[in-house]
């Protein structure tokens, strides 16, 4: 058995962002613009008239300030209020791919590694663009690395679950290096005339490089443990798919083919699951709330980090312990725990131990607990 490694991880940041004032702008002009072409039935009482989104109810109720999207035009047209994105031809790569590349290319380059070290590529993530062939296997062909690659899909822990399948293949010694990758272009799958949910993600793509520990060229993190869980919810959904067409209303414009979430169950049920969940982790390891120098969590809301830091804490987290980029991001879906550890690991000291944990749909969680070296 080998002990695997993270050695390298990156991220990939749109050029576009959305800031709240921009994003309410667009979707109040949308609600103006749907309340005047349904004067009547709104004065029959036939139909409610939509209201406002405020920013003052994003930052409070989330934290979220600003988001990077792939395009901003189509999202901010009132008559669109859906990324205007490129059709590209089969013989292209696709968007995932081209997010991809480049967060796998800043990981490689952290680790002092070419893409011809590599021998997997798993492409974890919320969506995909097609079912088949693999956007995995598309990102191997445009890096150059070597043996095989698959995606997978469990929402915002597509990356924890990834890293763990990933780690678990390096300690077996079936692959020597593996790429975990997650673009998250969460625009195409959000429901942006929806002021319940409207300010919610953002796009972005992060990359784990993860190999044999004695392979590390430089400072890494040792993967001490992970751990994964799932347990069945509705209240966070997306029905779009293959089946679509088979069924009678398929084509039409529907609003479960987008993100739909019952946001406060997800609240109530969630937190107690993930603190538990990090806690149970952290004590069959023998690893103590005073061990920990940094939590990594998924970048959904502040009050959820907020509420999840104290509990596994047992106190107020000190600034910088458990640090935020949802106020710069969004969520991200799994990419979230991803950027917050990539942008915040890096003083850590030789033996701190740290964790990342991520959580969403399914419901899924996923943690990993790390050691630094070097
Ligand atoms: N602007 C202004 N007001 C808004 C609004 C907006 N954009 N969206 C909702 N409101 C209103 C609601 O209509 C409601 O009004 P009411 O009290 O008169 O009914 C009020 O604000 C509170 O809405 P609610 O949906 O209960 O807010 P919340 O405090 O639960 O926050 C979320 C909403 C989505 C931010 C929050 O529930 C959340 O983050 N949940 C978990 C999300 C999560 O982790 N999901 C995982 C996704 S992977």
């Amino acid at each position: 058995m080998y002990t695997p490694a993270i050695t390298g991880t990156g991220v990939f940041t749109p050029q576009n962002i959305i800031t709240n004032a921009e994003l309410v702008a667009a979707f109040n002009a949308f609600a103006d613009q749907k309340n005047a072409e349904n004067t009547k039935a709104i004065a029959a009482g036939e139909m409610e008239p939509m209201q406002h989104s405020s920013e003052e109810f994003i930052v409070k109720a989330s934290g979220i300030q600003n988001r990077y999207v792939m395009d901003k035009t189509g999202v901010l047209d009132p008559d669109m209020m859906y990324p205007a994105l490129r059709q590209r031809s089969d013989e292209e790569p696709g968007i995932m791919t081209e997010m991809a590349i480049d967060a796998c290319q800043k990981a490689l380059a952290q680790a002092g590694r070419t893409a011809q070290d590599v021998d997997l590529v798993i492409c974890a993530a919320s969506n995909h663009e097609r079912a088949y062939p693999a956007i995995a296997i598309e990102i191997q062909q445009a890096l150059g690395t070597k043996g095989f690659g698959f995606d997978m899909n469990v929402a915002c822990s597509s990356a924890t679950f990834g890293i763990q399948a990933a780690a678990d293949m390096v300690r077996s010694g079936s692959v020597r290096a593996a790429l975990v990758v997650n673009p998250e272009i969460c625009s195409g799958h959000l429901e942006w005339r929806d002021r319940d949910c409207h300010f919610i993600f953002g796009d972005v793509a992060t990359a784990t490089l993860i190999e044999r520990i004695e392979d590390a060229q430089g400072p890494h993190f040792e993967i001490v443990s992970t751990r994964c869980a799932t347990e069945f919810s509705n209240n966070i959904r997306n029905n779009n798919g293959f089946l679509r067409r088979s069924r009678p209303d398929g084509l039409v414009d529907r609003r479960d083919m987008q993100f739909m979430q019952n946001g406060r169950k997800v609240f109530k049920e969630v937190l107690p699951m993930v603190s538990r969940h990090i806690s149970d982790h952290m004590e069959s390891e023998g690893i103590e709330s005073g061990d920990l120098k940094r939590l990594w969590l998924h970048q959904a809301n502040k009050t959820m980090n907020d509420f999840i830091g104290k509990k596994v804490l047992g106190r107020e987290p000190v600034a910088g312990e458990q640090p935020n980029i949802l106020q710069d991001y969004a969520n991200t879906s799994s990419a979230g725990s991803i950027i917050a550890f990539s942008k915040y690991s890096d003083d850590l000291q030789d033996g701190d131990v740290g964790l990342i944990c991520s959580f969403g749909a399914g419901y899924s969680v996923g943690s990993v607990i790390v050691k630094r070296h070097g």
